[in-house]
């Protein structure tokens, strides 16, 4: 999106992990992409946007910092510096998130917009956002001001069902945003239901509506459409067929939502996951050999340099059907 812009020149990448449920793996995936990056020799700061259930700090092995995000959006420290804490990780740092629910669970939009522009004057290549679980309009939000939004899923129904709801909540509150006119507007909120009057059922089928009501209209939401590109990364795979998920999930979001779907990659299901758990650290410096580790660098390798997996990933793998 912005990155590469000369119009808007910005010096860093910002990705973000969703994808619906709490488990998926999340967090795990956010300490760990970002000790890869570092790998790479970038400089990363990982923010634990999930607010009100911030563990990040935990997945990385530190004690809860004095200085959070929540200290950051209630303007209790004015710049983003003064939360940036140490992670031991060289080239890490950490901006952990807020446990005080009630008061920033919610933030408003010129305070999220302080803090993107805050992000963006960051001398740092990568900045890494950990989202809570769940659609709510700050997540959402969290989510479409990245480069790269990734979505984590797990090789089992109720997770991919999450992650689908999650794609077309995105989509729709894209749309939101950039309609202007009030009647474009009612039908974005009215297809956000899903047994709506108008039988809209995807994205696709609510900017046919549109173009229906104003072409020129339609044509921005579609354009809009193009430029958001989900990135798809499949957690705890223990089979070919849940790598081949991945795929028919790319397939199934082109074919009947008309959305593209990036799958840059799968990490294994890895008893070393939770073996660096319980001893708090980071699996990546903990055992850095282990398979799901291994997937985790391909994973970050194919984000930074936009790739995505072809099919032939398939051949070579050691995991049965
Ligand atoms: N590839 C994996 N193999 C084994 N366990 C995993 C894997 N990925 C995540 N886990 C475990 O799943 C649990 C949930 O992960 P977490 O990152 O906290 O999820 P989320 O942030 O999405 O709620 C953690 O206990 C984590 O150790
Ligand atoms: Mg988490």
């Amino acid at each position: 999106m912005r990155l590469g812009d000369p119009a808007n020149p910005s010096r860093n990448e910002i990705w973000a992990v969703g994808g619906g449920k709490g488990g998926t793996g999340k967090s795990f995936l956010s300490a760990n992409l970002g000790i890869a990056l570092s790998h790479r020799g970038k400089r990363v700061l990982l923010i634990d946007a999930d607010l009100g259930c911030a563990n990040l700090h935990t997945c990385l092995g530190i004690d809860y910092p004095e200085a959070t995000l929540s200290d950051l959006l209630k303007g209790r420290i004015k710049r983003i510096e003064q939360a940036i804490v140490p992670t031991g990780i060289p080239n890490v740092g950490l901006i952990s998130g807020a446990q005080d629910i009630l008061e920033v669970a919610n933030p408003k939009h010129a305070q999220k917009e302080r803090l993107l522009r805050q992000i963006q004057g960051l001398d740092i290549e990568y900045i890494i956002l950990d989202l809570g679980a769940g659609t709510s309009f700050n997540i959402l939000d969290f989510f479409l001001i990245a480069d790269q939004g990734i979505l984590a899923v797990l090789p089992e129904p109720t997770s991919i069902e999450n992650v689908y709801r999650f794609i077309k909540s995105v989509f729709y509150r894209r749309f939101r945003k950039v309609a202007k006119e009030d009647a474009v507007k009612e039908m974005i909120a009215l297809a956000m239901d899903q047994k709506n009057e108008f039988g809209i059922k995807t994205p696709y089928d609510l900017i046919e509506q549109v173009a229906r009501m104003d072409p020129g209209v339609g044509e921005q939401l579609k354009k809009e459409m193009y430029s958001l590109r989900p990135k798809l990364v499949v957690n705890q795979v223990r089979s070919k067929d849940d790598i081949t998920l991945g795929f028919s999930m790319r397939s199934s979001c082109a074919k009947y939502f008309g959305i593209t779907v990036e799958y840059v990659g799968y990490v294994e299901h890895d008893d070393h996951v939770w073996q660096a758990t319980k001893r708090r650290r980071p699996l990546l410096t903990e055992y850095p050999a282990s398979n799901a580790a291994r997937g985790i660098e391909k994973v970050a390798a194919h984000l930074a340099d936009h790739e995505q997996l072809t099919i032939d990933y398939l051949v070579g793998t050691a995991l049965r059907r």
